[in-house]
């Protein structure tokens, strides 16, 4: 029996497919054919036919930026619950980060995750930990976790404070040629913060967070690499690549868009809240809990810098920052509360309400960023649409609208700003791993 999804709107920027066709699936989950064009694809009874009447079928989405929370934390998502969660929101891949209890920083952790992903619906790449237990004092087996098949390393959460230690992060992950991710935060600057500072954190009574201290530490890391590179100190075949994670201010991103104009290798991703929330919207929410997250929503000034890097391409990707947290972690008063949001099954909704339905970039561009580049960026294969290749696609319908509620979320954790929020455009299904997953 084959699947055959017909009339779709076929997107995929990593081929520069942009036509109206048909894609013929076996029964083992490899694309027979691809045909342009509106006509019905010729099918046996047995066949499963889905006319897909216009909506887009792109290559499955992939989130770089996401925590699962097991080992150690399955009372907010776990391996399966988190993955039910990515198909959902459309996505047939997911990168996690290591600051699960314990923290994925050798071999041992990684083996554990893929053991678990090979059944759950969706890639499950696994992010190791640049330091041991993320300290930042004692950098991780990097080339174990290479062998292993990692690709990203990354103490997401916080990030080394020891420029020492960083330079030899550099230097080490050069000799693996791995992409070393930052959460750039200078935690002299930051301790005990919970807000963006400003005169909205004044008002509430709540210790600032100063948003320079994300520049600070990228500023550090990019010196650090152009010194590498001047004096030739890192692996004569692969430069450092260094990528921001969830950047949220102008300051670093006048950084980075000088960087990359210089020709260091480096990339950035944003997540949707911070191109579609500011101080201001947790200043007037009730429940400020859900608004609590790091880096922390910033000022207006620095939501607008993040959406002219979105239109002009300095910004690479979109990645969510998936962080679930139990109920009474968020609902509580906001200096007590966890930092972080879910974010899959938001982030399509988001991306085309906010920014391809106001003109900032084209589907397109949308789909670039939702799935062509962090796969490019984390050095994983791309996805195309044609016969012999696995098929590996999200459907995505780009009209319809819909309310964000706490009762469709799959997560196991509904720590979201964004419940009761009207949305235009939701992916309403996957298909990966041989299996057509709907959602609604
Ligand atoms: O808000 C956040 N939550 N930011 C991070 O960088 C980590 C994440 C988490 O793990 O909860």
């Amino acid at each position: 029996m084959s699947t055959i999804f017909q009339r779709a709107h076929l997107l995929n920027p990593a081929e520069n497919l942009d036509a109206t066709g048909s894609i013929r699936i076996d029964g083992s989950g490899f694309i027979e054919s691809v045909s342009l064009g509106s006509a019905d694809m010729p099918h046996n009874d047995d066949d499963r036919v889905i006319d897909l009447d216009g909506k887009l079928l792109v290559p499955g989405l992939f989130d770089m930026h996401c925590h699962f929370r097991e080992p150690g934390q399955e009372y907010k998502e776990t391996l399966e619950t988190g993955s039910l969660a990515a198909a959902a929101g459309g996505y047939t891949g997911v990168a996690l980060m290591p600051n699960t209890r314990p923290v994925i920083d050798s071999p041992l952790g990684v083996a554990y995750i893929r053991h678990h992903s090979a059944l759950l619906p969706v890639d499950l790449e696994v992010i190791g930990a640049m330091t041991v237990e993320s300290r930042g004092e004692t950098l991780a087996p990097f080339g174990k976790f290479r062998s292993y098949g990692v690709t990203a390393i990354s103490d997401d959460g916080t990030a080394i404070q020891n420029t020492q230690i960083m330079r030899l992060a550099f230097e080490y992950a050069s000799n693996f040629d791995l992409l070393i991710i930052q959460h750039c935060e200078d935690k002299t600057l930051t301790k005990g913060g919970v807000m963006n500072e400003s005169h909205f954190s004044t008002i509430l009574g709540l210790k600032g967070i100063p948003d320079v201290a994300e520049a600070i530490i990228v500023s550090r890391d990019l010196q650090l690499m152009r010194y590498l590179q001047q004096h030739k100190l890192h692996d004569p075949l692969n430069q450092p690549r260094y990528h921001v994670a969830h950047i949220s201010t102008g300051a670093a991103l006048d950084l980075v868009r000088q960087a990359k104009l210089d020709g260091l290798q480096v990339t950035c991703e944003v997540t949707p809240h911070h191109f579609t929330l500011s101080d201001e919207d947790l200043f007037l929410a009730e429940a400020k809990g859900n608004f609590i997250m790091k880096p922390p929503l910033g000022s207006a000034e620095n939501m607008q810098a993040l959406i002219d890097a979105i239109a002009d391409g300095t910004i690479d990707a979109i990645a969510t920052d998936h962080a679930p947290h139990a109920a009474h972690e968020k609902d509580c008063p906001p200096d007590q509360a966890a930092f972080g949001i879910t974010g899959l099954e938001t982030a399509v909704g988001l991306t085309l309400t906010e920014l391809v339905s106001k003109n900032v970039i084209t589907m397109q561009r949308a789909i670039e960023m939702l799935s062509v580049n962090p796969r490019k960026i984390m050095n994983l294969a791309p996805v195309h649409f044609r016969a012999g290749e696995k098929a590996n696609m999200t459907i995505i319908d780009p009209e319809v609208e819909w309310t964000v509620t706490k009762d469709d979320m799959k997560s196991r954790s509904q720590n979201t700003p964004f419940i009761g929020r009207r949305l235009k455009g939701r992916a309403v299904g996957i298909y990966h791993k041989g299996a057509l997953l709907e959602n609604h």
